[in-house]
């Protein structure tokens, strides 16, 4: 399959056209869009019609190497079959206001490893999803600053941390808390690069360090990985699919108003549930 490939930044993120849904996609077609991910991190196409299934099939393809089982593609698309993030759709999570960066199921032992979202039903003006690399962040950290973080772990929870946003609104259905600590730079398992990785929504703290300074050199993080040439917005049409590496790659939202345009997003991810999570629990709420 002839595919046209166009970078959406310097450093990341990349818009595949040429894509045609088949049944199983050949095996040069999937090695591309394979090392595409890797290389570029996140993949737009547009005007891409898709099913649930293909686009759990997409995702599984982009987690594994050669061929996805179609069983556990079927099996995904099942388990993920109410998975929508809309402010119109009922039962569907995060239907209103603002959500800060984050990779989804951070706190998790194993989170999800390629998200996507599919623009079901979208009417302008719609509010855009922002995206940015940590593999960049990490990359392009002064000397200064990376001194202050060279062997720092931090902790990331599920609790949203009170930093801005309206995550604390929309996550308060968690109950208990759960931590896991990582290190600030961590190495991305599917790819071999080291990220930034810390979150303004969900990372708690800095181990070993009071919370005042903890905040301060979060605070410095964040600004460097949030700067504008770091981040890519995606402005939403019907059909747009994109897929992203949700460790390399943080995703974030400008406020959704409860009775706005509407905005429907359908969500698929590899794998089905993060490791070291009870499904629905927190299943279907840490999301865009
Ligand atoms: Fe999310």
């Amino acid at each position: 399959m002839a595919l046209k490939v166009r970078e959406l930044t310097p450093w990341f993120g990349a818009e595949v056209s040429g894509l045609i849904r088949v049944e199983t996609l050949d095996e040069g077609t999937c090695r591309e869009l394979q090392q595409l991910m890797k290389d570029r991190e996140l993949l737009v196409f547009r005007d891409f019609d898709i099913d649930r299934y293909f686009q759990n099939y997409l995702c599984e393809l982009l987690c594994v190497d050669g061929q996805p089982d179609t069983d556990v593609v079927a099996s995904n698309a099942e388990r993920q079959s109410g998975f929508y993030i809309s402010n119109t759709r009922e039962g569907a999570a995060a239907p209103f206001g603002e959500l800060m960066f984050h990779s989804d199921a951070t706190y998790s032992t194993g989170p999800y490893e390629i998200l996507s979202l599919w623009g079901e039903e979208v009417v302008p003006p719609v509010v855009p999803t922002r995206f940015a690399s940590v593999t960049r962040a990490w990359d392009s950290l002064p000397d200064a600053l990376r001194a202050r973080v060279e062997g720092r772990f931090a902790e990331q929870t599920n609790q949203v941390q009170n930093r801005g946003g309206e995550g604390d609104r929309l996550l308060k259905a968690i109950r208990e808390e759960r931590t896991i600590t990582t290190p600030v730079g961590y190495v991305n398992p599917r790819s071999g690069r080291t990220m930034l990785y810390v979150c303004s929504m969900v990372t708690k703290g800095i181990v070993g360090m009071d919370h005042d300074d903890s905040e301060d050199l979060l605070g410095e993080l964040f600004a460097h990985t949030e700067q504008p040439e770091n981040v890519w917005t995606h402005e939403w049409r019907n059909n747009d699919l994109v897929v992203w590496d949700n460790l390399a790659v943080q995703h974030a939202r400008p406020d959704v108003e409860e009775g706005g345009p509407v905005r429907t997003l359908r969500k698929a991810a590899s794998p089905a549930v993060p490791a070291g999570l009870v499904p629905q629990q927190s299943y279907g709420t840490m999301v865009d």
